[in-house]
């Protein structure tokens, strides 16, 4: 494998040290702007940003296809589930290298195919496998390298690596090879900002995983890829290159997502100090933050879907060949669905939000994003006390216009004595 491979130190890799790696970018508060898109009409046909300097919209959209954008809450389920009118190859074109061949970029019934073979791997009650052992194994180990100094920023110390490394564990990768995994992976998912880097680490990804799939083929071991190898459902398995598909979806689907929600439900909480304090006292309401910050600050804000038949959306008509731009995080800020909507309110009536998606697509891996965030909540909770942001720091900011998560989350506490204080 690559030369560049050092020995693992968890403690060491700083991943912001790579340039130009974290999409950041974009707006600081993109919801005025969408709710005032939405009073224009649940779909429409021009970008709801007007002072958007970032041309998101010319990464999205070939130019002969001007798109629409969906911003109201019906109408994005509506989207979602109708797949035989939106399709969802349009991600592959996109996304190149990181999405193609990718389940999550294809339609029914390929798409149901796959899914079916890798689905058995994520369902809830296989998840506590790895609850004790392997993810609050990884958080214990990030809090342990930053807890003595009472101070932190939890999106470089915490909720950057986090979800790589638990991915790279659920996979079995040695753990020598963690910090390029987290490299190539980094590089992989901001292929938007550096698209030939983004092409080399899908290469080296290809070659390493082909290595570790080997291995497995030789001698199965208990981990995911050894699972997805053996993988059987009434007589049929995944090829290599199958398998390699699915390992590079997990990267952007199961490690930038799940850093983003995780970052952007600490600062939901650290910035309501009161709603810190309930869910600190009372464990039992921790799911329910953990589902307001979905639907309050949505990690991923749209999705795309191309129009394969002329349709009719929110009384507007969709000519075939048209660029639907899903927008989730306005879906989720729709007065019409939720009651004050731009206020986190962890006792809100439950209303599902949409920020795993909706229909055939639907986020396969929402169990496991959701037991990761819980116990990284947990770990987070029990063993820095009087958790609050560092007033002597600049104020974090969610930023982003497709992707939203904070900038940093500089905070104090105390670091309980022992990890079950
Ligand atoms: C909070 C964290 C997460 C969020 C917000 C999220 C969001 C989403 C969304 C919106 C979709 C639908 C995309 C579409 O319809 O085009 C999706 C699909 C998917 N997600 Fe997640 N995701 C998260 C975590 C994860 C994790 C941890 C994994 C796996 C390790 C994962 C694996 C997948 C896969 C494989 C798909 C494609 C499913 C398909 O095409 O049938 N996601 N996710």
């Amino acid at each position: 494998m690559d030369q560049r491979v050092v020995g693992a130190e968890p403690a060491l890799f700083d991943p912001f040290e790579l340039p130009d790696t974290i999409q950041l970018g974009g707006i600081d508060d993109p919801y005025p702007d969408l709710a005032a898109a939405r009073r224009r009409g649940p779909v429409l046909a021009e970008w709801p940003f007007p002072n958007d300097v970032v041309a998101v919209d010319d990464a999205v959209t070939p130019p002969e296809n001007v798109s629409f954008n969906v911003v109201g809450h019906d109408e994005a389920m509506t989207v979602l589930r109708d797949h035989e009118t939106y399709s969802s190859r349009i991600l592959g074109e996109i996304m190149g290298p990181m999405l193609d061949h990718t389940m999550i970029a294809m339609d029914a019934p390929d798409h149901l195919a796959h899914r079916a073979l890798v689905a058995p791997s994520f369902r809830p009650k296989l998840l506590a496998r790895w609850e004790h052992d392997l993810v609050r194994r990884v958080v214990d180990e990030l809090i342990d390298s930053f807890a003595p100094l009472g101070r932190a920023d939890l999106v470089r110390r915490l909720t950057f690596a986090f979800p790589v490394r638990v991915i790279a564990r659920i996979l079995g990768l040695p753990d020598r090879d963690s910090e390029q995994f987290q490299r190539w992976s980094l590089e992989l998912i901001s292929t938007v900002v550096n698209w030939d880097r983004g092409v080399a680490a899908a290469a080296a990804l290809q070659g390493y995983f082909a290595e570790q799939v080997a291995e497995r083929r030789v001698q199965p071991r208990d981990d995911l890829i050894t699972e997805l190898v053996e993988t059987d459902v009434e007589g049929s398995g995944l090829t290599d290159e199958e398998i390699f598909a699915f390992l590079r979806l997990l990267l952007p689907a199961g490690i930038e997502t799940t850093y983003r929600s995780l970052g952007n439900l600490l600062y939901a909480l650290l910035t309501h100090p009161d709603q810190l304090d309930e869910v600190t006292r009372h464990p039992e309401l921790r799911g329910a933050a953990i589902e307001e910050a979905l639907r309050w600050e949505t990690p991923v804000v749209m999705i795309p879907r191309q129009c394969v038949r002329d349709a009719r959306l929110g009384g507007v008509d969709i000519p075939a060949g048209r660029v639907l731009n899903v927008f989730l995080g306005s879906a989720n800020r729709d007065e019409a669905q939720y009651e004050e909507p731009d206020r986190f309110d962890i006792h809100r009536t439950p209303a599902p939000h949409l920020s795993f998606g909706s229909g055939p697509h639907m986020c396969l891996g929402m169990h496991l994003a959701r037991m990761e965030t819980r116990v990284a909540l947990d770990a987070t909770l029990e063993r820095l006390h009087d958790l609050r942001l560092d007033r002597d720091a600049p104020r974090p900011r969610v930023v982003g216009t497709a992707f939203r998560s904070p900038d940093a989350l500089p905070v104090r506490f105390m670091a309980a004595t022992s990890h079950t204080d």
